[in-house]
């Protein structure tokens, strides 16, 4: 091993608050890719970053060290502006698998490399993987065979795109390093950028369910991606969007595959449908196939309407070998083995819905990892009856809980019930999306 530099310091130096050199962060990044470094390092060194931060040029040079662990794809043999969208992470998100289908169909490539679930956040690969037969792991040339041929896949990391990220992703996952800004800027462009894009949409969570739980927080992340992306000469374009509750109804893979599916029958929830088309539409803007957002929103309106954006989802999943029969009539899907009802402890309206206690106890019964090694269980999750704002009475079911753990159910059930409030009034409504940050920085949201 090069001994050049010397990890223990460079955790020492991180831990002790001071600035490193980018060729420290540079041989870190590469001799952990390169299995040199074990995970009990490393994860000293998250920690320490995580709790000292970095400074601007920390960040990109840990942006630049991932990118380059490993191949930065060409796909300029590909007609047409590749855009893709990528969140900071949420509850009950599954707006990346509604998008694609909806831009791909209207003509603008998508390639799109997603992540697992991490810490309370579902990931769009395990959604994914709940479809019988969906593969995500592929090779480079099999990526770019599906862009080629559908304008759009739906892949995993592969061994060749940013592996570095996906190691740390995993790591930070299992070591509570996840909540910081340079660590998930680097993560998310690094494989951004890595996977053959001309233009990104970002879609930052705020809130309780969100990694950022302030807006000022959310907004400093986004104006961290947005540099980076500019910095990279890729137009970049951020909307900060609500995170308080959960986005639709259904959170657990199988689950939100089924609300994807209703979603692109133009019987998706209000929430999910009008984040969707903004992060969709602004991606048929920036894909060169709409001369403004809002008219690259109806351009999203219309494909679902006239069922193109299904047929690509079919396509799409034909392709990558999932079962379309399931994707046709999902009700043939088996439910989980057991079911629990959370029940209204008095009568009022929905104040509050804490996502990241929703969101914890959809990993405890099983939708998300506790540990690297975990499996999830495509059918575990919640599906929720009431939403902020709705009026219940007492008693009245608000949360119905899926799992194959009957052990988890009680903690699950003490989550879920802690995690609601029920107030006398009915609270005021908050807007969805607030802030957009491009390259001119950052500002409140109109259309
Ligand atoms: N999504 C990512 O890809 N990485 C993070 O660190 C957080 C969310």
């Amino acid at each position: 091993m090069d001994a050049k530099y010397n990890i223990v310091s460079i955790i020492r130096k991180k831990r002790d608050g001071e600035t490193l050199l980018n060729e420290e962060i540079k041989y870190l990044i590469d001799r952990y890719t390169a299995d040199e470094i074990p995970d009990y390092q490393v994860s000293a060194f998250l920690m320490a970053c995580f709790l000292n931060g970095l400074n601007d040029e920390e960040s990109a040079a840990l942006t630049e060290s991932m990118l380059h662990s490993g191949e930065i794809v060409d796909l300029s043999d590909i007609s047409g502006k590749k855009v893709d969208k990528h969140s900071t992470g949420g509850v009950g998100d599954k707006l990346s698998l509604i998008l694609a289908p909806i831009v791909a169909s209207a003509g603008v490539p998508v390639p799109m490399i997603s992540g697992r679930g991490l810490g309370h956040t579902g990931g769009t690969l395990d959604k994914l993987e709940s479809i019988p037969g969906f593969t995500v792991d592929m090779d480079l040339p099999r990526y770019k065979e599906i862009i080629a041929k559908h304008d759009l896949v739906l892949a995993g990391q592969t061994a060749e795109i940013a592996p570095a990220d996906k190691r740390l992703y995993a790591l930070r996952d299992v070591t509570a390093t996840v909540e910081s800004i340079p660590l998930i800027a680097g993560s998310i462009m690094s494989k951004k950028l890595a996977e053959g894009i001309d233009a990104l949409v970002l879609d930052v969570k705020a809130g309780s369910g969100a990694f950022m739980k302030t807006t000022d927080d959310a907004i400093r992340l986004g104006e961290a991606l947005v540099g980076i992306g500019t910095q990279f000469e890729k137009e970049t374009i951020a909307y900060v969007t609500n995170m308080n509750q959960p986005l639709g109804y259904k959170i657990g893979n199988w689950l939100e595959v089924e609300e994807c599916i209703d979603a692109m029958h133009g019987e998706g929830p209000d929430d999910i449908m009008e984040i969707t088309h903004l992060l969709a539409g602004t991606m048929i803007y920036l894909g060169e196939k709409a001369e403004s957002v809002k008219e690259g929103i109806d351009i999203s309106k219309k494909q679902i309407e006239n069922g193109e954006a299904f047929q690509k989802w079919l396509d799409i999943v034909e392709e990558q070998g999932g079962d379309v029969d399931m994707i046709r009539s999902p009700k043939k899907y088996p439910q989980a083995q057991y079911e629990f009802v959370i029940k209204a402890e008095r009568s009022g309206y929905m104040s509050e819905m804490n996502s990241y206690e929703i969101g914890m106890a959809s990993v405890e019964l099983g939708a998300g990892r506790k540990k690297k090694e975990d499996n999830v269980d495509p059918q575990a999750g919640i599906v929720l009856k009431k939403k902020i704002g709705d009026k219940i009475e007492k008693g009245e079911t608000i949360m119905v809980g899926y799992t194959n753990n009957p052990s988890a159910i009680e903690a699950a059930s003490d989550q879920l019930i802690g995690a609601v409030t029920i107030a006398e009034t009915k609270p005021e409504s908050v807007n969805l999306i607030s802030h957009i940050i491009d390259k001119d920085g950052s500002r409140a949201f109109e259309l």
